[in-house]
């Protein structure tokens, strides 16, 4: 909530167990995808964050029924779907409403999607969304705002991804899916919730072959029926509390998790020196040695270091003496949330919109801040985690986007952390808001 700040007393080694939600960008493309299928779904481990409430909002809005019946259980049902136009301020707020686009097309054979928001790291464009519909029959254009897409009748053919994106992979295999004949999606995205929608519309009846390598293929079938999924693990708040148990020096065993999907963060911090011990479905993370080691990360597609990760990496790096270098190479502009990290103490200058220099060893101290954007308000609360004295915390509403339960959590593994009503709004909050 935007009238709510979090405030933290850094400093506390944080210790113990904490599970982890389900992911929560594999769940709002699996509901999304639920349009395609005539019939009742039901989705276990969906996380409770408010991009999945608004989802829920946007499906019931045409005409489906949607909405959780348990702790982490959602049912979606378009069999009576009536509407092709997903529009409206939840839609334009949220960057996985994109997949309207696909799953409207793939069902109605046409769609009507306000042109979709999300965090702003610069240009997030949907050109290859809109290429790969075409390369299937279908015509486009973009009106106020408002992108209309249509086919007579969508039939397979080969899409090649100039640019490896989760979001084109995902959407040209939602439109897919119930075309004639087949599908090849070359360069495709090899996320884990990438295979896991694949995972999703196949156990519906679907029939996609290849997700999780480079090429994947979709033979469309006449008709998707329902059934009973579970999405996976969130593989960036699973990282997200191994680098905040590395970061206060703690020892915390993260856990209902995929080890192999967090390798290439496994891998670096082994590299700084923090401990790891691995299981089949947890990691423990804890101090092996005062100092850390500085190290140089670069964000790739997955199974590279995921840019999800970056924000919260850099806090990380602060603590390790040396210079270490983060290079952004998925997005334009994510690093704009820095200047408040240096407001606590931090030392680091971004060169160019996408390297960032940190000279590590400084002590961060505790500042009033603002969540930037999602991960970047992850990254504020690591860092007020590790530093001296209080931080606060403002913009809370990025962070309630894709974190479930955030400080219970913490605060079940030590943390010093409580929410609080911001009133009046300080001056600081409106600047940051203009
Ligand atoms: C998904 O966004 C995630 N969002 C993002 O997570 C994540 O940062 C990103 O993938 C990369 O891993 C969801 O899953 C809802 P992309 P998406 O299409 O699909 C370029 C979070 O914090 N591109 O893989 O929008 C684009 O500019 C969020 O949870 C095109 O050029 O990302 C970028 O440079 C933030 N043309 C690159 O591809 C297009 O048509 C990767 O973007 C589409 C993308």
């Amino acid at each position: 909530m935007n009238d709510e700040k979090m405030v933290i007393l850094g400093g506390v080694p944080l210790s113990g167990e904490v599970k982890i939600s389900g992911a929560k960008n594999s769940a709002v493309a699996i509901l999304v995808a639920s349009i395609l299928v005539n019939g009742k779904c039901v989705i276990e481990n969906v996380p409770r964050v408010s991009d999945i409430y608004d989802l829920i909002g946007i499906i019931k809005s045409l005409g489906c029924e949607a909405g959780f019946v348990g702790n982490d259980v959602v049912e979606v049902d378009c069999s009576g779907i009536k509407s092709h136009r997903a529009v409206g301020e939840a839609v334009r707020k949220i960057r996985a409403s994109s997949y309207f686009m696909g799953a409207l097309l793939g069902r109605m054979k046409k769609a009507s999607v306000d042109l979709p928001g999300g965090c702003d790291f610069g240009v997030r464009p949907i050109d290859l969304h809109l290429k790969g519909f075409k390369a299937l029959g279908a015509e486009s254009d973009i009106e106020y705002g408002v992108v209309n897409i249509k086919a007579d009748k969508l039939v397979g053919d080969t899409v090649y991804m100039d640019v490896v994106s989760v979001g084109a992979t995902i959407d040209v295999m939602l439109a897919a899916v119930l075309a004639d004949g087949m599908t090849v999606i070359d360069s495709a995205a090899k996320e884990p919730h990438v295979v896991d929608v694949a995972n999703f519309l196949n156990s519906m009846g679907a029939n996609i072959r290849g997700a999780g390598t480079d090429v994947i293929k979709i033979r469309g079938v006449k008709e998707l029926h329902g059934g009973t999924f579970s999405v996976i693990p969130d593989q960036i708040e699973a990282g997200t509390f191994m680098i905040a148990a590395a970061a206060t020096g703690g020892d915390v065993i993260v856990s209902n998790i995929i080890p192999k999907h967090m390798e290439s963060l496994s891998a670096k911090l082994e590299e700084m020196g923090v401990g790891l011990e691995e299981d089949d479905e947890a990691i423990r993370v804890y101090v092996k040695r005062p100092e850390l080691r500085r190290c140089n990360v670069k964000t790739q597609p997955y199974p590279g270091f995921p840019t999800d990760l970056q924000p919260q990496m850099l806090v990380l790096l602060t603590k390790a003496k040396g210079t270490s270098i983060m290079t952004e190479n998925v997005w334009d502009n994510r690093l704009k949330y820095v200047s408040e990290l240096n407001r606590m103490g931090a030392a680091i200058t971004v060169e160019g919109s996408d390297v960032a220099v940190v000279e590590g060893g400084t002590k961060l101290t505790g500042a009033p801040v603002c969540a930037k954007d999602l991960r970047a308000g992850a990254a504020m609360v690591i860092a007020g985690l590790m530093a001296d004295g209080v931080t606060e915390i403002y913009n809370l509403k990025y962070i309630d986007r894709g974190y479930e339960d955030l400080e219970k959590k913490l605060r079940a593994l030590g943390a010093q952390i409580t929410r609080r009503k911001v009133n009046p709004m300080p001056d600081y909050l409106k600047a940051a808001n203009k």
